[in-house]
């Protein structure tokens, strides 16, 4: 099916929305992103995610000239185009066109695009009876080489992170940091279950700093739940109560198994529930409309 894609300004059907081959987002992976979710017309944490992604490109020192409203305009506006209330929706910044060198002063100006479309991360037996995941060898980024707080378009490292996990037949993979502590799935983060009090392991350990996360934790905060930020060892995965992943694109769903250990009952755990449908009432009720109703 065709879709109208934002590119650069305008919108363009998918057959006719396309790069050059010189732009350093292909060329070097030189550029940012944000995956973002709408429900039933409603953008979810649209803000947040246009800061993230604001952040993101001041970390790799790209000035663009869109505003904070402009970004959210072209979300919004892309998803309307495309007549979605429920969507997947990919916003792209590059640092454009230049030469074969990597010197990103050789680009005259950031490209960007956006693509509204729908997405199904694992199939739907796995967010019924839990996702098998392993440990992979593959370290999560040093905070001093590309920090994972980055939303860079490099993501090798989580892609060659989620082949080993594709190797060993597993839903996902987990990345540890250089310390050996848990930082977090390949495109997920991660949470653990310990006693009645939910942990996830801060963004300094490595982490992305999840906008489902983040609303993970206010959940948790509304429920009076206990929670914390803190690191967490492979150990206390292992032998944890439950244990979940979070993500825009995945939401959320439950890890009944880590490397061969069976995690509490091996089913999607009580509190784990809880938060499941708190999430799903959450994104019903929260986010900017994308159509005036
Ligand atoms: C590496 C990584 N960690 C965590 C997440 C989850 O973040 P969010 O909930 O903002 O989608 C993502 C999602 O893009 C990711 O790529």
């Amino acid at each position: 099916m065709s879709h109208e894609i934002y590119l650069n300004g305008s919108f363009v059907p998918s057959e006719e929305a396309k790069i050059s081959v010189f732009d350093h987002g292909l060329l070097y992976g030189d550029g940012i992103f944000e995956g973002i979710r709408a429900y039933n017309g409603f953008v979810f944490r649209l803000h947040e995610h246009i800061q993230r992604l604001i952040q993101s490109a001041q970390s790799i020192a790209l000035a663009f000239p869109w505003s904070a409203d402009d970004l959210e305009e072209i979300v919004v506006q892309t998803i309307r185009r495309n007549g979605l209330r429920d969507a997947y929706v990919r916003l792209v910044i590059t640092r454009g066109i230049g030469d074969l060198g990597l010197d990103p002063r050789n680009c005259a100006e950031p490209e960007i695009f956006c693509i509204a479309d729908q997405i199904q991360l694992y199939p739907p037996a796995m967010y019924e009876n839990g996702l098998r995941v392993v440990t992979t060898g593959v370290r999560r980024n040093a905070a001093d080489a590309l920090n994972p707080r980055v939303k860079s378009l490099n993501y090798l490292n989580n892609i060659l992170a989620k082949i080993q996990a594709n190797d060993a037949g597993a839903g996902e993979g987990l990345m540890l940091n250089e310390q050996g502590l848990v930082a977090e799935a390949t495109g997920d983060n991660l949470f653990i279950v310990q006693k009645g009090r939910v942990c996830t392991p801060p963004a300094s350990m490595g982490a992305l700093e999840g906008i489902t996360r983040n609303a993970v934790l206010d959940l948790c905060r509304l429920y009076e739940i206990p929670v914390a930020e803190v690191p967490i060892t492979l150990h206390e995965v292992y032998v944890a109560d439950e244990c979940f992943l979070t993500g825009t694109a995945a939401e959320l769903i439950a890890v009944t198994q880590i490397d061969g250990r069976v995690i509490g009952s091996g089913k999607e755990g009580l509190l784990t529930h809880r938060l499941h449908e708190g999430f799903r009432q959450l994104v019903q009720k929260e986010g900017r409309p994308v159509y005036d109703e």
